[in-house]
């Protein structure tokens, strides 16, 4: 591994905003918040390592007591949020909120965590994990709303399941989402965004919105065509300037995940996603990829 990365490892072991496959979270953010933005109330974390290598935290001073005296301002997740352009810029359009970005990859994460540090954003703060985790760390109706930059699309049809708007992971984050029961719904709570370049994901996205009855607020498959666009919209992340799938446009979409989600279609959409073509840029990147998979064989 490159000295580089294990400098910016290191460096986020030390950072009070940075949490590693976190315990004993859920439901308390809000007291974290409250002592991160509290300055002579420093965060204690407790590094664990695990026989596998992998070190968890454990917040030592966020106490049972504070939980639930702390009102809870709004509370928004990035999910593969890389060096977390849109955690840091939606903290910094919005101080009074909390955000918090969530990537595997710790020295992606170590360039937003930084950044917050030296501008002293205290209402932004990291997790390192695996998506499929997050359940773990929060509690029901925590979270306002997610954002999804530019996640890896999982161009082929047999890693449709991979992909961050499947029902699979729909149902994860529904255990966290306001509204996520299905039952009150609201449609101005809960919101889900997705924001990519990949005429693919957004044409699967859209299907799975339709199939299991969710509700659509908005799409557009071409973001900065359109009249009005909400500010938020407007940070760009790393992935975007790259345009890897070479589409030229930008796909956005917001949604709620106010229904149940039953597994029996799962079987159906597999199929009703078959059809869904890829433009050039992505057949391009895909032929790619199987060629470097092939070569790795
Ligand atoms: C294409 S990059 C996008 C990064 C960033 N949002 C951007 O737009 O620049 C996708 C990111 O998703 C992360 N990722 C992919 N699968 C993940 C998973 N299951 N759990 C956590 N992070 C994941 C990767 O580490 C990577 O940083």
């Amino acid at each position: 591994m490159g000295q580089k990365k294990l400098i910016k490892f290191a460096a986020i072991k030390a950072y009070e905003n940075v949490l590693e496959y976190p315990q004993d979270i859920q439901g308390k953010w809000g007291a974290y918040f409250h002592a991160l933005r509290n300055d002579n109330t420093p965060i204690v974390i407790e590094n664990l390592t695990l026989s596998n290598g992998i070190v968890e935290n454990r917040i030592a001073n966020v106490n049972d007591s504070l939980v639930n005296d702390i009102v809870c301002p709004k509370l928004t997740i990035e999910l593969a949020c890389g060096r977390g352009e849109y955690a840091v810029g939606l903290g910094r359009m919005f101080p009074d909120e909390n955000f918090i970005g969530i990537d595997l990859k710790g020295n992606r994460i170590w360039k937003g965590a930084s950044i917050a540090n030296k501008e002293a954003l205290k209402n932004i703060a990291f997790v390192r994990s695996q998506i499929e985790l997050t359940p773990n760390y929060f509690a029901k109706n925590e979270v306002d709303e997610i954002w999804i930059t530019f996640p890896d699309p999982q161009l082929r049809w047999s890693k449709a399941k991979k992909r961050l708007t499947h029902p699979k992971f729909l149902r994860l984050y529904q255990q966290f989402l306001k509204n996520g029961s299905g039952k009150n719904s609201d449609v101005n709570a809960g919101i889900v965004h997705l924001k990519t370049d990949s005429p693919l994901l957004y044409n699967f996205t859209l299907k799975v919105i339709d199939m299991y009855g969710l509700n659509l607020i908005y799409k557009t498959d071409n973001l900065y065509a359109e009249p009005t666009i909400d500010p938020r919209c407007l940070i760009k992340t790393y992935y975007e300037g790259l345009d890897i799938a070479q589409s030229n446009k930008i796909h956005y979409i917001q949604f709620n995940i106010d229904k149940d989600l039953p597994l029996e279609l799962d079987e159906v959409l597999k199929e009703a996603i078959k059809d869904i073509p890829m433009d050039a840029g992505e057949l391009i990147r895909m032929q790619a990829e199987a060629a470097r998979e092939k070569q790795k064989e």
